[in-house]
C-alpha cells in the first residue's frame, strides 16, 4: 500500500486489520504478583499496601505527602476542598482539559474562570494575571499531554499570591528543571486511570509538601474521621468526624499494582519519549502537521501526542483527519473539545471568544496513538495513513 492509494475513507483498503488504540495500559508479571500477594495478604483496603504507595510516590516526585485516593477526578474535589474553596469563589482554569478538572470547581459552587493558553499548551501565565479578580482563591493548571505546566512563572505574574493546583494527570514522570512534576505546584492532582503511565485499574492521588493539606486530604477522604480504621485498634476504638468527607479510598490491591507500576515509570517515560521523538522526525515533512512543543527547560511524559492541524495546509478539516485515520484502523481521537464551549458550561455562561488560542487549538488537535507496548511498524502505519489522508485531501483541494 503506497501513499497514493486512496484513503479507507474513500473506498480504499484501510491500513490495519486489527485496530491500533490511542493508548493502552501495560501489565507484567511483577504486576500480578503484587496484587496477588496483597490478595493473600489478609487486608484487602487500608494498611501496609496503601502507605507503600504512597510513600513510594511521594519518593519519586521528591515532595513530602502523597495520598492516594480513589480516582484522579476525587484528587481534584479534594485538592479544591482543602484549600478552603467554597461558593462563590472564583478559580482560574484552563479549558484545554478533561472536564474534571473544571468539574471539581463546580461541584462546590464556585466558578470556573476560563483562562487562555500558551505556546506550550499549558496556561498561559498573562492570560491568568489578567482574570485574577478579588474573588479568585486558586489557580489550577493541566500538565496538558504530560508536559509539566511552569509554575514558577504562574505565580510570578499574578498580581498576589495565590495557591496553585497542578491537574498532574498527564505528567507523572516528567520534569522541569530537574524538578520532577508533583513537586512544582502547592497541590499537584495524579490519575492511574489504565491510558496513564502507571495505573492501578481506577485510582489517583493528590501530592502536596504541606502537611496541613495533606492532614486534610487524608480526613476528606475518610468521612472527616479523626482516625482511620487501621488505627482503631486496642483502647483506641473512638474517633470524632471534624469535616464533611466521604469514602474515597484506594483498595489495597490497587495500591499494590500501583507500587509495582511505578518501579517501572523512568522505563515507560523513556519508551513514549523515544515514541514521540521518532513521530517528531517522521511528521516533520508533511505539511499543514504541527508537532506538540517542546520549551526548553522541561520533560513531558509524553502522555499523549497531540498534533495540530492546518486545514490549509494540510487540505481538510481536523473531523475530517480523525474520521480518515478511523477508517484506516487508527484510533486517533481528541484531548479535548474546548471546556467551557460544552453544554454545561454554555448553560453556565460559556461562550465562544473567552479563551481564543484554546478555541482555535481544540479545533485542530489530533491525538495519534503513542503507549509503550505500540511497535515501530505500528507507529510507521500511522505516519504512512497521514501522508495518504494529506496526498488525498490536497488533491480534492485542488480540484474543487
Ligand atoms: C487532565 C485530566 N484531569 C483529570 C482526569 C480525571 O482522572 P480520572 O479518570 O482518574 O478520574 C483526567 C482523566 O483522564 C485527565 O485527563
Amino acid at each position: 500500500m503506497s501513499v497514493t492509494s486512496p484513503p479507507a475513507i474513500a473506498g480504499g483498503t484501510p491500513i490495519r486489520e486489527q485496530p491500533l488504540p490511542y493508548g493502552r495500559h501495560q501489565l507484567e508479571e511483577a504486576d500480578i504478583v503484587s496484587v496477588v500477594a496483597a490478595m493473600r495478604s489478609g487486608t484487602l483496603t487500608g494498611g501496609a499496601a496503601i502507605a507503600d504507595f504512597e510513600h513510594a510516590l511521594a519518593a519519586r516526585c521528591k515532595v513530602g505527602h502523597a495520598v492516594a485516593v480513589a480516582n484522579g477526578s476525587v484528587a481534584l474535589d479534594l485538592a479544591v476542598l482543602a484549600l478552603g474553596i467554597g461558593p462563590g469563589d472564583e478559580v482560574i482554569t484552563t479549558p484545554l482539559t478533561f472536564v474534571a478538572t473544571a468539574n471539581a470547581v463546580l461541584r462546590i459552587g464556585a466558578i470556573p474562570v476560563f483562562a487562555d493558553i500558551g505556546d506550550d499548551r499549558c496556561l498561559d501565565p498573562e492570560s491568568v494575571a489578567r482574570a485574577v479578580t478579588p474573588r479568585t482563591k486558586a489557580v489550577i493548571t493541566v500538565d496538558y499531554s504530560g508536559l509539566p505546566s511552569d509554575v514558577a512563572a504562574l505565580k510570578a505574574a499574578m498580581p498576589r499570591r495565590l495557591p496553585v493546583i497542578a491537574d498532574g494527570a498527564h505528567s507523572l514522570g516528567a520534569s522541569q528543571g530537574g524538578r520532577p512534576a508533583g513537586s512544582l505546584a502547592d497541590i499537584t492532582t495524579l490519575s492511574f486511570h489504565p491510558v496513564k503511565q502507571i495505573t492501578t485499574g481506577e485510582g489517583g492521588a493528590c501530592l502536596t509538601a504541606d502537611a496541613v493539606i495533606a492532614d486534610r486530604i487524608r480526613k476528606l477522604r475518610n468521612h472527616g474521621m479523626t482516625s482511620t480504621a487501621d488505627e482503631r485498634v486496642g483502647g483506641l476504638w473512638k474517633y470524632d468526624v471534624t469535616m464533611l468527607g466521604d469514602n474515597h479510598r484506594l483498595t489495597a490491591l490497587q495500591a499494590a499494582l500501583g507500587t509495582s507500576q511505578l518501579r517501572r515509570l523512568d522505563d515507560v517515560v523513556a519508551e513514549r519519549s523515544e515514541i514521540a521523538d521518532r513521530y517528531d522526525a517522521m511528521l516533520a515533512d508533511i505539511p499543514g502537521i504541527r508537532v506538540p512543543p517542546r520549551p526548553a527547560g522541561r520533560r513531558s511524559a509524553w502522555h499523549l501526542y497531540p498534533i495540530e492541524i492546518d486545514p490549509d495546509a494540510f487540505g481538510c478539516e481536523r473531523d475530517s483527519v480523525i474520521d480518515a485515520l478511523r477508517a484506516e484502523g487508527i484510533e486517533a481521537t481528541l484531548h479535548y473539545p474546548a471546556v467551557h464551549l460544552l453544554s454545561l458550561y454554555r448553560e453556565r455562561g460559556g461562550v465562544p471568544g473567552t479563551a481564543p488560542r484554546a478555541e482555535r487549538l481544540c479545533e485542530r488537535l489530533v491525538t495519534l496513538p503513542l503507549y509503550p507496548a505500540m511497535s515501530a511498524s505500528d507507529q510507521d502505519d500511522v505516519v504512512l495513513a497521514l501522508r495518504r489522508i494529506h496526498a488525498w485531501a490536497a488533491a480534492r483541494a485542488v480540484t474543487s
